[in-house]
């Protein structure tokens, strides 16, 4: 198989799709490999099962920066670690647009709503007031407009009679550790066939 493609992961949290993305990733015939995982928060959960595995960490607060330095900080990271690509996986900041142009093409994005539906914050809660019969996940590639780029996957999760924003959470998480890997991997392979 060809090298992997090296992937870093930015969180702010719990760290789950990270962690769905680094063990789908130790499966023979996956084309990437998690070369980094950063955080804008050195408490996040999610640090502690990438150490675990050994995979290098970077955390730091964005507290008190500009967002356009942090972010700087960042792509300094990133850089060192030879990433191929971005996986943002619950990564709760808003990032410079400096950030997104250099990573154009190079970054996806996991978002807990059916694109275009529900952009932002809050997409169970408007999901159940809406009585939609779906709510769900995507995959998209990140562009300028926050939560906007190009859909790559999703999966729908039914909602039923008496859920609640946090139980329709835990459903939809269970689908976004499916979905993330392997939309990830289609995604990586794809765009290197396109290259050669
Ligand atoms: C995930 O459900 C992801 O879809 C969401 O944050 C959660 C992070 O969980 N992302 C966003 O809301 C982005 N706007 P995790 O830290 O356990 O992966």
């Amino acid at each position: 198989m060809a090298e992997r493609a090296r992937v870093a992961v930015l969180i702010s949290g719990t760290g789950s799709n990270m962690a769905a993305l680094l063990y789908a990733s130790k499966a023979d015939d996956c084309p990437y490999e998690i070369g980094l995982v950063l955080s804008n928060d050195p408490a996040a959960a999610g640090l502690q099962i990438a150490k675990a595995e050994g995979i290098p960490v970077w955390a730091q607060s964005h507290r008190g920066m500009e967002r356009s330095a942090f972010d700087a900080l960042i792509d300094e990271q990133l850089t060192k670690a030879g990433a191929d690509y971005v996986a943002l996986a619950g990564y709760m900041r808003l990032l410079s647009p400096e950030f997104v142009a250099k990573w154009q093409d190079r970054m996806l994005n996991i978002h807990p709503s059916l694109l275009p539906k529900y952009k932002g914050l809050d997409t169970f809660r408007r999901a159940l007031e809406a009585g939609d019969e779906f709510a769900g996940c995507s995959i998209h590639v990140v562009t300028a407009g926050v939560d906007e780029g190009p859909v790559l996957g999703q999966t729908k999760v039914r909602i039923t009679a008496g859920d609640t924003p946090d139980s329709l959470a835990r459903r939809v998480q269970f689908a976004e550790h499916q979905l993330y890997p392997r939309t990830l991997s289609a995604w990586i392979t794809q765009q290197r066939s396109r290259a050669e």
